[in-house]
């Protein structure tokens, strides 16, 4: 399993280079959603290669009861190894893979095998793994897209964007960057116009009420299912009677941005909580209030210190950026850093392996080394061979790594892409809509107040902290507030494993690395010290999220148990990995590890909360 992540935003990300992406991660056959009817109550097609594909129609504006403008759900699930009328059956696992803006109908196809086998037991519990493309995003409609099938249009933004460089420049960049985020806001408000208003309803309460009434749906068909199927079964009239004591409940495994979504959820609806996974954990207040996206980078740039403590230790042999002659890590890490300094006086000019001009910065390699620290085991060894090619002067693989992350547009696809009908892979309006919509309104700061904004992302980090505040900068003229809003408190009332209304049914169970370069450990324990119960999961390793970037069966049987049982340790407790980003032992953890290009297949597709396995 893998990650990839980090957001889109205006200024710098070009992750929709590759339109093909939302269908191409899975290697699944292509699906036309427009086949698929929508309806209110939940019907399932057979989609892809042993998949179940729905499009489930919900009220646009859930405040509203005389607003009848519908949104209309993709939804795509693994069915369980067994059916549901076994007594192994353990009911649906719904998972978000954070983003926000990523799609959770690709989540599923490209990491629902490894998901399941995550979290059942074979023998004693088999569960299905639900998702679905929140409000807005990939599949689901309305979208939140401001270009549409203008992929040209969309590209040139880019590409200007890119130009203006980092907003640490200085003033000159921040007032550009506030030039061009105006303009996009234009587009967006035209957009709206043409195509319908959308982008006001895509904000987290609104996916959380969606929520309820998928978790509604999924337990009236079973209930349909189960009638018609057990008509004259003697343990039906039993089966009613509990379930009339107790609505449906909701069990979710949420990544990165998905534990926002689940604390909000928890936080609104924790009568609807059967089990909560939150694993890489947004701390939810600094999400939703002040300026915002503060708390992040805690620990990155100690995961940089890891990256050259392991480096020195691990070698020349294995990590080509060390030499034989260096005392100490420090050695490396100055080299690194005046090569970095170099670059912001002297760009370095390369071409793309099509022939496109690329001018790479400092700010790349920043951007480059900070996503890398997402999935150490995945790139530490492929990041130092990069970095020393580059350094040496060979620029391949680092111009082609840039476009792979998403931190290049890449031009080749823009003419032959545009004016497609295939769904662009993630689209930055689609994560600003959710961002912008759920922060507090800061489209009154001035270019002084973004300034020190920066400044102070900068200070918690110096390796990514530019790119990290373009982020909310893509909110400085964002056109849409929505009226569906929440700010907290993110608590929840004590559970009650019997089933109490308006009591989870289970505590939370938050996962954390030692070390994750965006959802910071600390975040987890302040989330966790809100809800009752609740248990952080420590697992020793480097990385955003737990499952997927190291493997431990330490984690792995605390959250099986946790979906069978519902029973989380009594307190902080810690996870040994079996394998670290130097070993020789851990390259072939995952499937994907073994394809021969491992930078591609981890997709860090310019998601800032993103973390897909
Ligand atoms: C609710 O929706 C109706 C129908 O679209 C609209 O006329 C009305 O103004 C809306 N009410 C509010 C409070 O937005
Ligand atoms: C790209 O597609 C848009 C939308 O259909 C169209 O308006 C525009 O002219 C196209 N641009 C190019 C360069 O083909
Ligand atoms: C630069 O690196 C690429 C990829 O690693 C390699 O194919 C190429 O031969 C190198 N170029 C030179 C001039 O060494
Ligand atoms: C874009 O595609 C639509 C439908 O395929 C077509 O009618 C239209 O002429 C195309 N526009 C351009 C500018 O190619
Ligand atoms: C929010 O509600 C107000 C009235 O309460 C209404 O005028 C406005 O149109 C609503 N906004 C959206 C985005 O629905
Ligand atoms: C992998 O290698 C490391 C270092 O040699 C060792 O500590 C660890 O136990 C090995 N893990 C596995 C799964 O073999």
């Amino acid at each position: 399993m893998h990650l990839a992540s980090q957001s889109v935003l205006i200024a710098l990300s070009f992750a929709l280079a590759d339109a093909a992406i939302l269908d191409s991660t899975s290697q699944a056959p292509q699906l036309d959603w427009d086949t698929i009817t929508p309806s209110r109550d939940l019907e399932y097609n057979d989609c892809y290669d042993g998949y179940k594909c729905a499009r489930l129609e919900v009220p646009l504006d859930w405040t509203n009861s005389t607003d009848t403008r519908t949104a209309v759900i993709a939804i795509a699930k693994l069915p369980a190894v067994v059916s549901d009328d076994d007594p192994s059956f353990g009911g649906s696992i719904f998972v978000n893979p954070g983003g926000p803006g990523a799609s959770g109908v690709s989540f599923v196809l490209s990491d629902g095998h490894d998901l399941q086998q995550y979290v059942d037991k074979p023998g004693r519990r088999h569960y299905e793994i639900f998702s679905w493309d929140p409000r807005g995003i990939g599949r689901t409609t309305p979208s939140s897209n401001c270009f549409r099938s203008d992929v040209v249009s969309r590209s040139a933004w880019q590409v200007e964007a890119r130009g203006n460089g980092g907003l640490d420049k200085g003033i000159d960049s921040i007032k550009y960057g506030l030039a061009l985020s105006k303009a996009l806001s234009q587009r967006c408000k035209d957009s709206e116009k043409q195509w319908g208003d959308g982008m006001a309803f895509v904000n987290t309460p609104s996916v959380a009420r969606d929520m309820v009434e998928m978790v509604d749906k999924v337990d009236e068909l079973r209930k349909r299912e189960g009638a018609s199927k057990a008509e004259d079964d003697p343990r039906q009239e039993l089966r009613k009677r509990t379930e009339e004591d107790d609505v449906p409940r909701l069990q979710y495994i949420g990544f990165s941005y998905g534990t926002a979504l689940g604390n909000y959820f928890a936080s609104l609806y924790p009568g609807r909580v059967g089990r909560m996974v939150l694993d890489g954990v947004v701390h939810a207040d600094d999400y939703a209030n002040g300026p915002g996206w503060l708390t992040n980078l805690h620990d990155t740039d100690e995961i940089l210190e890891e990256f050259w403590r392991g480096c020195h230790q691990a070698g020349p042999s294995i990590c080509t950026l060390a030499t034989d002659s260096d005392a100490s890590p420090s050695e490396i890490k100055t080299r690194f850093w005046s090569w970095v300094a170099d670059l912001d006086d002297v760009p370095i000019p390369a071409l793309s392996s099509s022939g496109t001009i690329v001018v790479i910065t400092g700010d790349d390699i920043r951007k480059l080394v900070g996503s890398s620290l997402y999935n150490p085991i995945r790139t530490f060894k492929l990041l130092a061979t990069t970095l020393h090619e580059a350094m040496k002067g060979n620029t391949t693989e680092l111009v082609s790594n840039l476009m792979k992350f998403g931190h290049l547009p890449n031009l080749d696809t823009v003419c032959s892409d545009n004016n497609s009908t295939k769904p662009a892979a993630m689209i930055p309006e689609s994560q600003s809509a959710v961002i912008c919509g759920d922060g507090d309104d800061i489209t009154d700061k001035d270019a002084g107040w973004w300034s020190k904004y920066v400044q102070r992302l900068m200070s918690k980090s110096k390796l990514f902290g530019s790119y990290w505040s373009n982020i909310r900068f893509s909110c400085s003229s964002w056109p849409f507030r929505p009226n569906l809003s929440f700010k907290g408190p993110f608590t929840t009332p004590k559970a009650h494993p019997n089933l109490v209304a308006g009591h989870p049914a289970a505590p939370l169970l938050f996962l954390s690395p030692r070390l994750d370069p965006v959802t910071p450990l600390n975040s987890a324990r302040a989330m966790a010290a809100n809800h009752p119960g609740a248990a952080v999961v420590v697992q020793e390793s480097m990385g955003h999220c737990v499952i997927g970037t190291a493997p431990s069966d330490c984690t792995k049987n605390i959250v099986a148990d946790y979906f069978e049982s519902g029973t989380v340790p009594s307190e902080e407790v810690t996870c040994k990995t079996q394998c670290g980003p130097w070993d020789d032992n851990c390259s072939g953890y995952s499937p994907e590890a073994a394809s021969t290009d491992e930078f591609a297949s981890w997709q860090f597709q310019g998601n800032p909360l993103l973390f897909r396995q």
